[in-house]
C-alpha cells in the first residue's frame, strides 16, 4: 500500500522541512545507522529493518531534501497503532520538529478514529504527552515478550531465503 500526504512542509531555520509517506524517499542508510545505534533496536540488521519498514506506515522527516528524521506507525487502521522508531537527528532537536513529525503522523488520514495508539519510551515521555499521550492508569499495564538477543540470531539473508524455501517445501 502507498500513502502520501504531501503536501507537509514549512519553511524554518532558514530551511524547508518535509515529512511525508513516499517509501522510495527513505534514506534508508542514515535511518539504519541511527537505530542501529539506538539504545531500543541495537544492531538491528538492515534487511530486518527493510522488512520492517515495508511492513508499517513510515514517515521521513526531511530538511532541504536530506532525510533527518524518522518514525513508523504500525497498524490495523482499524482500532490500533504502535508508533515506533521516532528520531530526529541530533544537530535538529529542540526546534520542535519531533512534535512536528509525531502530530502529523497522529493527524494521518488513514490513521483517524482508532481507539487506542501505543508506544515505548525510555526518556521521552515529555514529548509524547504534550500529544496527548498519557501512561495507563492501574491497574491496567502492558506486557510484553521480548527478545534481545533476536537481532544476533538473524540468519544473514540468503541462508534465511533457503530455510523460507526449505520450510515451504516441507509444508
Ligand atoms: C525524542 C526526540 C524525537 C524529540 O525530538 P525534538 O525535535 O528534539 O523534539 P521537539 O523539539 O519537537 O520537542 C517537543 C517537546 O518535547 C519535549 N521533549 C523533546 N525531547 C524530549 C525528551 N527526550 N524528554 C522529555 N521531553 C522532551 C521538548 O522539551 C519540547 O517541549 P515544549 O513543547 O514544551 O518545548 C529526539 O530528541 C530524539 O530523536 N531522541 C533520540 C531518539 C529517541 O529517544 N526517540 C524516542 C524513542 S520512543
Amino acid at each position: 500500500m502507498t500513502h502520501s500526504i504531501f503536501p507537509c512542509s514549512r519553511q524554518a531555520h532558514g530551511a524547508r522541512y518535509e515529512i511525508d509517506t513516499d517509501a522510495a524517499r527513505l534514506d534508508l542508510a542514515v535511518i539504519h545507522r541511527f537505530l542501529a545505534a539506538s539504545h531500543w533496536a541495537s544492531g538491528i540488521p538492515l534487511p530486518v529493518l527493510e522488512r520492517a519498514i515495508a511492513r508499517s506506515l513510515a514517515f521521513g522527516l526531511y530538511r532541504d531534501g536530506n532525510q533527518v528524521g524518522f518514525a513508523r506507525v504500525v497498524t490495523d487502521y482499524a482500532t490500533f497503532a504502535y508508533l515506533a522508531d521516532v528520531f530526529v537527528l541530533p544537530e535538529e532537536r529542540g526546534k520542535g520538529l519531533g512534535r512536528w513529525l509525531v502530530e502529523t503522523i497522529l493527524a494521518h488520514p488513514e490513521l483517524q478514529g482508532l481507539r487506542r495508539w501505543l508506544l515505548g519510551t525510555r526518556d521521552a515521555q515529555g514529548l509524547y504527552e504534550r500529544c496527548g499521550f498519557r501512561v495507563p492508569a492501574p491497574p491496567f499495564a502492558f506486557m510484553e515478550r521480548l527478545d534481545v538477543g533476536a537481532y544476533e540470531r538473524t540468519p544473514p539473508a540468503r541462508r534465511r531465503q533457503r530455510l523460507l524455501g526449505a520450510a515451504r517445501v516441507s509444508y
